[in-house]
């Protein structure tokens, strides 16, 4: 017997005019029949990932992740001597001054019912246990970002719902300090104070007061620089002030550092391992001597194969160019991005992951303000189930202003979020891969399996796996996480119907597990 998944797909249509997510919609124009993530319950539902690194002694600040109606009382047991969770916002604050593992029980309860998970603190010197999440400045404001959009995306962050399924990082892209020789900031403008300090250039009059800001509502705060003399965009770099540097960023409390090689090879001489490696080695090494945890992202484009070495430096780098650049007239050019980045599984862990880029999703970035993007809406389901089975930092680019119902849809299906974030840390590997049809399978913690079923063609077409290759025996249970369904025991072939550049994402669960 075989279970073919098509038929459920128009049993499995949310309705028209229900009303998914709270959120306000700027584009309901579109009709609600594609929506495959169900609305969230009303009980209070825990989410995010199941371990959290810190470094011992570091501020530790974590907002549960939390859907469900307000308000919503949050309670741990187990919290390690020096942790303080605040009910009322599930504000997680504190610090660990010894090393090990601590394992926290995490409740979450309001009007209409309650949840409980397992929460592991692991404080070692291990960071990014789980894939960063969260929101980049770039794509939607390039370098014409300021300190007001900074808070303001945070305070869509939370009103939009992100945070409540582990979205939590808000960074500065290229563009937020002076740019020699800029008409806005001229020639003779500093870029340092006499200290050597970098200045922030006029759209950031208060960069400290801005992370303050995010820290306030549990949300964390990431800043870019480059290695070389200026940054991609032209602004002041890091070149010769790494010490320095590091302690700025980690005084103005920032927790995540995105590193851009950009004009660092202008400087180059020989093209040894160890020229690609040194402004990476450099600035880890500072920022390991900080007293609080920065997420180092090493953007470097996947020169000299860092992913096998970027793990001794940082917790994540980039593996190809800029997927905003990245064009075909066929596939989008996630995908393309995608099957370079998906070979590279083998390197994936937890605490160093592989990182494709951003999700542009949505309303995207142009040049005359934002619109939405051209990818239909089975490619951004596509787009988002391939990050998630790659485990990549799962990094939103677009316009946080304009999080409709369909954006928020994509980005913010928790059991989607939890493929991505699994704690076994295995990256998806490719199973399948032809001119029609790509297929990944991630191992997950549970012993269970994620598999993208992937139609790259034109036309709907169905995708079939025989179980036995993938490793599981019996009688496993399917479920489509997209519309969080169990389809109910399989034998023999996963084969769903797949519309065209779509996915079936499912989980496949052996009952003896
Ligand atoms: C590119 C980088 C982008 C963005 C940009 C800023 O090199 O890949 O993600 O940071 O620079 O100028």
């Amino acid at each position: 017997m075989k279970c073919n998944y098509a038929h459920v797909l128009l049993a499995l249509l949310v309705l028209p005019g229900t009303v998914v997510f709270s959120h306000a919609d700027t584009n309901l124009s579109a009709g609600l029949d594609q929506f495959l993530t169900p609305p969230p319950a009303r009980e209070a539902r825990l989410h995010g990932p199941l371990v959290y690194g810190v470094r011992p002694g570091s501020p530790l600040l974590y907002r549960i992740p939390c859907t469900g109606e307000r308000p919503v009382e949050f309670r741990a047991e187990h919290l390690p001597p020096g942790l303080t969770l605040n009910p009322t916002n599930g504000i997680l604050t504190g610090e660990i001054q010894q090393p090990g593992d601590y394992p926290v029980t995490l409740f979450a309860r309001n009007a209409r019912g309650g949840d409980q998970r397992n929460f592991c603190i692991k404080v070692g010197d291990q960071l990014a246990l789980t894939p960063p999440m969260g929101w980049n400045s770039w794509y939607i404001h390039f370098s014409h970002v300021t300190e007001a959009t900074m808070r303001h995306a945070a305070d869509a962050m939370i009103a939009s719902g992100m945070a409540d399924f582990g979205y939590q990082y808000v960074n500065i892209d290229d563009g937020w300090n002076i740019k020699p020789g800029n008409k806005n900031s001229p020639a003779d403008l500093p870029t340092r104070d006499a200290e050597g300090h970098l200045l922030p250039n006029k759209n950031f009059p208060d960069i400290q007061g801005m992370v303050d800001y995010l820290h306030g509502r549990g949300l964390k705060a990431g800043i870019y620089i480059s290695p070389g003399p200026t940054t991609c965009a032209g602004f002041a770099g890091s070149r010769g002030h790494e010490a320095a540097d590091a302690r700025t960023f980690a005084g103005w409390g920032f927790d995540f550092l995105k590193y851009d090689w950009c004009s660092y090879g202008d400087h180059a001489s020989t093209k040894t391992l160890d020229y690609f490696q040194q402004p990476y080695r450099v600035m880890s090494a500072e920022l390991k001597k900080q007293p609080r945890d920065l997420v180092f992202n090493l953007c470097q484009y996947g020169m000299a194969d860092v992913w096998q070495w970027g793990g001794e430096m940082g917790q994540c780098w980039r593996t190809t160019g800029d997927l905003g650049n990245e064009h075909d007239t066929d596939l989008p050019g996630f995908y393309h991005i995608a099957f370079r980045n998906a070979k590279l599984s083998a390197y994936a862990r937890p605490g160093a992951w592989n990182d494709p880029d951003y999700l542009l999703l949505g309303w995207v970035g142009g040049s005359h303000g934002s619109h939405p993007t051209t990818l239909t809406r089975n490619e951004q389901y596509s787009y988002m189930s391939l990050w998630a089975l790659m485990a990549a930092p799962l990094i939103f680019s677009g316009d946080m202003d304009r999080l409709d119902a369909f954006t928020l849809n994509v980005l913010c299906n928790a059991e989607v979020i939890d493929v991505d974030q699994d704690t076994l840390g295995r990256q998806g590997r490719i199973f399948r891969q032809t001119a029609d049809e790509y297929v990944l399978v991630r191992q997950l913690a549970d012993g269970s399996r994620a598999v993208g079923l992937f139609n790259l063609s034109g036309q709907t077409r169905t995708v079939a796996v025989p179980l036995g290759e993938l490793g599981l025996a019996g009688h496993p249970i399917v479920r489509d996480l997209w519309r969080q369904q169990n389809l109910g025991p399989c034998n023999g072939l996963l084969t769903a119907e797949v519309t065209p550049h779509g996915v079936q994402l499912l989980r496949v669960q052996t009952q003896n597990h």
